[in-house]
């Protein structure tokens, strides 16, 4: 078989991986060759030689370059010249390899479409949870599978986050600086601090896994940021492990798909996931639940998984773009969001007066929302105490009305902080 020519767009971390797989001694250096490259910046230092290799200043130029098969785009972003070379490369009916979640979920739908009508294909392992192969997964060894439920912590950065403040106690800002340093967040880490990016990822698994399109819109979206030192603590004594939890299940034909940071039971595996990992669970039928725990971003997983892409390309194998056990299950509806029915956290901040407990309990009582543990640790600040709970289950919007009624009382501080629980 012939190798394929392969047009690399963009050359950061994940382009320097897969530059030293082409080029190096392993399976992939027998697949592909390498027609050109194109990237921001010429001159950067990168892991191998690319003088000899053809540069393009205008990635569109290369995406349509008649001598090649094939373009890997890494450059990331939803819209803009990413975007853009894309549709030049399908137009071009060039095959796609790409990264980039936020594109293929903003315009996926779009983007296959281009694809069946050029006749070519879009592959987007490395697009979620780097290293792990849940897209093929999900995609293959599960097609025939009923997805149930699909619950991972899909971004590395917020779980090194959350790991290093249940450490250290050390506020969620000086640990979100460490992790800028060691290359974990991005420069503007947003998107991995907000749940965008874990966002992205859960949309693309249940375009798979249950409705055939990326609806990242209908997404709950909550990220780390109001996670604070005393909530690490607090979940630590109550045998619990905070972690922003990606989650999507079907109910009674309804999807519900959230993005939030929530707490853990210990025994469960997403609770011991240390560092910047991520870990996917999915349950479905008849396989039963599986777990993929591995490297969710860096120059060699990420690597990896681009040319785990490239291979099925090399072999021809076909397959529509979203297509994967959401075959058996189109026409579900979305569940409406805070529809939750779960145990909840609750942390309230408040002036440490004489009344303020009763309140709350009084309050929670009358919507009939049971109480299942309370605690005040001894106050630094009078005027600033955090006091924390734990509900039986009770539905979340129910919860929601107790809590907005007592933002009257003139004790209560901002916005309490709500997450569930989940066993
Ligand atoms: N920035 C992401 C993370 C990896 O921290 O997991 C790429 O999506």
């Amino acid at each position: 078989m012939k190798p394929l020519k392969i047009g690399i767009l963009g050359l950061g971390t994940v382009g320097g991986g897969l530059l030293e797989m082409a080029l190096g001694n392993g399976p992939l250096s027998k697949m592909v060759e390498i027609t050109g490259v194109s990237a921001r910046n010429k001159n950067r230092p990168r892991p191998v030689d690319i003088s000899k290799i053809a540069w393009f200043d205008d990635p569109s130029e290369l995406a349509k370059h008649e001598n090649v098969d094939v373009i890997v785009e890494l450059m990331g972003g939803a819209d803009g010249p990413a975007y853009h070379a894309v549709i030049t490369a399908l137009k071009a009916k060039k095959n796609v390899v790409t990264a980039n979640k936020a594109m293929l979920s903003a315009h996926g739908v779009e983007l296959a479409k281009l694809a069946d009508e050029n006749g070519v294909q879009i592959r987007y392992e490395a697009a979620v949870a780097g290293g792990i192969p849940i897209v093929k997964a999900l995609r293959e060894g599960m097609a025939a599978n009923n997805i149930k439920n699909i619950m991972g912590v899909m971004n590395g950065t917020s779980n090194y986050i959350l790991t290093e403040m249940a450490k250290t106690g050390r506020p969620f800002g000086d640990v979100l600086k460490d992790a800028q340093a060691l290359g974990l967040a991005e420069a503007d880490p947003t998107l991995d601090i907000n749940g965008g990016d874990a966002g992205h990822k859960l949309a693309l698994l249940c375009a798979l896994a249950f409705n055939g399109e990326p609806k990242f819109e209908e997404i709950e979206l909550e990220g780390i940021e109001r996670v604070e030192p005393v909530d690490l603590e607090s979940a630590t004594f109550l045998g619990f492990a905070v972690k922003l939890i990606a989650s999507a299940g079907l109910n009674d034909n309804k999807l519900s798909q959230s993005v939030r940071p929530s707490l853990v039971a210990l025994a469960n595996p997403l609770a011991q996931l240390d560092g910047a990992l991520n870990a996917i669970l999915v349950e479905a039928e008849p396989v039963g639940t599986l777990t993929f725990i591995g490297s969710g971003a860096g120059a060699g997983p990420t690597a990896s998984a681009v040319a785990a892409d490239l291979v099925d390309l090399f072999y021809n194998d076909v397959r529509p773009l979203f297509a994967g056990p959401c075959i058996t299950n189109s026409n579900i509806e979305i569940a409406p969001k805070k529809s939750l029915n779960a145990k909840f956290y609750v942390r309230f901040n408040v002036a440490d007066k004489p009344g303020v407990i009763a309140k709350i309990s009084d309050t929670l009582a009358r919507h009939q929302v049971s109480i299942e543990s309370i605690l005040q640790k001894p106050p630094t600040k009078p005027d600033n105490v955090a006091i924390v709970l734990t509900t039986q289950k009770c539905d979340e919007l129910i919860l929601i009305d107790a809590i907005d009624e007592l933002s009257k009382y003139d004790e209560f501080i901002g916005k309490p902080l709500i997450m569930p629980i989940l066993n």
